[in-house]
């Protein structure tokens, strides 16, 4: 079963885990940690059968939400568990306006799973990130009330 709750001090240690499997510069597990006192951060762990598979990190101010990252092991991939954690957001947040997000232009699986919740692409930022160098796409998906 997969079941989607917050980051807390119990399990921050392995969303932090989860990031520096995926990412080549990672976030640390003190940013983590301190993200528990930002009350602007929403990041959601996905547990499948109990065990740590994804989470998604968000911050939302002023009805303007931005996402920092999303990330799901390579062994639970394609299982809808990235879908799941966007959609637990949304829920939470369905009074904000807009979600924004930038992706490295060659990950086409996050563009996929983006376009197919209704990103709308509205941009491009020249060398955004490193390790390797590459330009971001930029995505924003309006909010109407009804996600
Ligand atoms: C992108 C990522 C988060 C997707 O996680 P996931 O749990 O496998 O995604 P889901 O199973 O929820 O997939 C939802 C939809 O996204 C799209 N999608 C996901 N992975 C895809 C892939 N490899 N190729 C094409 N489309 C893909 C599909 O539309 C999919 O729906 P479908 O399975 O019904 O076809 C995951 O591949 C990942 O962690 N990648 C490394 C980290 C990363 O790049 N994060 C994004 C930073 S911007």
């Amino acid at each position: 079963m997969l079941k989607i709750v917050w980051m807390n001090e119990q399990n921050y240690k392995s969303v932090a885990a989860i990031e520096a499997r995926c990412f080549s510069q990672p976030w640390s597990e003190r940013t983590f940690f301190e993200e528990l006192s930002n009350p602007n951060a929403h990041t959601y762990l996905a547990l499948d059968e109990g065990v740590p598979a994804g989470f998604l990190s968000v911050w939302e101010v002023c009805g303007e939400v931005s996402v920092n990252n999303i990330a799901v092991c390579e062994g639970s991939r394609r299982k809808g568990i990235a879908r799941a954690l966007l959609q637990a957001m949304l829920d939470e947040l369905s009074a904000a306006q807009s979600v924004t997000l930038e992706v490295r232009k060659s990950n086409a699986a996050a563009i996929a799973l983006y376009e197919s919740f209704g990103f709308e692409r509205v941009g491009e930022r020249r060398d955004f990130y490193s390790h390797p160098t590459e330009n971001a796409l930029l995505y924003t998906k309006f909010l109407n009330g009804e996600n």
